[in-house]
């Protein structure tokens, strides 16, 4: 494993099973009376959002206060960015109070590698979602649920997603969750195809590992997962589709659409999610959707990606004392 996690195209096939099978013993403490390892006791961690969030704070904190670790919650609002302070004094102020990791969502591509690169801190540096380019926790998050459904829980352990097709639809363009899933994804050997009105892709998309389709209902009998994207109507600067009716009516998934997919096949989606847009209420809430299994998978991909990056050399559960002992 490399110090800090950016991307996830920087993670090898060995570095990804090694993080789901951690993130598998580390959901074994959600079973448990005490939620809670003191593998991180006497660490910092602070969690840096420039951006809005809810899914990836709240579980990167819920998995450090698992692992016992000192939590500092930085939100841009209310602090002295509002002033005008940098990126650089931000962190460095960070710094002096003694941090061991930094989680830093920032709505500029970039910004988690010029923190990681800069020496400005000697923290290790986890990327939770960076402008348009990538959110490496959510991908092997999103990896973690389809081994676990698609593969099996226990039988998983140590494999990849080889041969597995997952279609990923809707705004690619501005979305950093299909980069990172495409990245992934790749490494861990699934096929994956790419779903979105051709103004929704991004220039030079035919260098990326997948394919790519403008047709959903010809691609949803060939998938064993199908991940909805929100229109991230925040980042867009023009119009990019006629209507939203138009849109849903051709890349929204509803029930009738859902039923062309094969039996086993998952719906995923990151959230948030847009109900009557990209997904209809019916399909949310159906037993096929893992967008709540997704969140849970969050806290125990985080507390993997924690332990691994702060220095876990042993099996996370089988050598830590637990704190209900
Ligand atoms: N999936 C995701 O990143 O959600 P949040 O923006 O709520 O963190």
């Amino acid at each position: 494993m490399q110090r800090h996690l950016i991307s996830a195209a920087d993670l090898t096939r060995d570095d990804a099973v090694l993080i789901l099978d951690t993130a598998e013993e580390m959901s074994r403490v959600a079973d448990r009376p005490i939620k809670k390892l003191p593998t991180l006791r006497g660490r910092t961690v602070v969690n840096l959002f420039f951006e809005d969030s809810t899914r990836t704070r709240i579980s990167f904190e819920a998995a450090e206060k698992r692992l016992s670790a000192d939590v500092i919650n930085f939100s841009a609002k209310g602090s002295s960015v509002s002033k005008g302070e940098s990126l650089k004094d931000t962190a460095q102020t960070l710094e002096a109070m003694g941090v061991d990791a930094v989680v830093i969502r920032h709505g500029a591509s970039g910004a988690p590698y010029r923190l990681a690169n800069s020496g400005w801190i000697d923290a290790a540096v986890i990327n939770a979602g960076d402008g348009t380019h990538q959110h490496p926790t959510q991908a092997l998050l999103d990896a973690f649920t389809m081994r676990r459904r698609l593969v099996g829980r226990d039988a998983g352990l140590g494999h990849d997603l080889a041969g597995k097709r997952v279609t990923i639809v809707g705004d690619v363009l501005h979305s950093r969750v299909a980069r990172s899933n495409v990245d992934l994804l790749h490494t861990l050997g699934a096929e994956v195809t790419l779903v979105a009105p051709p103004t929704l892709l991004p220039v030079g998309i035919g260098t990326w590992p997948c394919e790519v389709s403008y047709d959903l209902d010809s691609t949803l009998p060939k998938s064993d997962a199908v991940m909805m994207l929100r229109v991230q109507r925040e980042r867009m600067n023009a119009a990019f589709f006629p209507t939203e009716r138009e849109y849903s009516r051709r890349y929204g998934l509803d029930g009738d659409r859902m039923a062309k997919m094969p039996e086993h096949a998952i719906v995923m989606h990151p959230g948030p999610m847009v109900r009557g847009m990209e997904i209809t209420a019916q399909v949310a809430d159906s037993e096929r959707c893992t967008a709540i299994e997704q969140v849970a998978n969050g806290v125990s991909i985080r507390m993997a990606v924690l332990y691994l990056l702060l220095g876990g050399n042993e099996p996370a559960l089988t050598n830590t004392r637990t704190e209900e002992k």
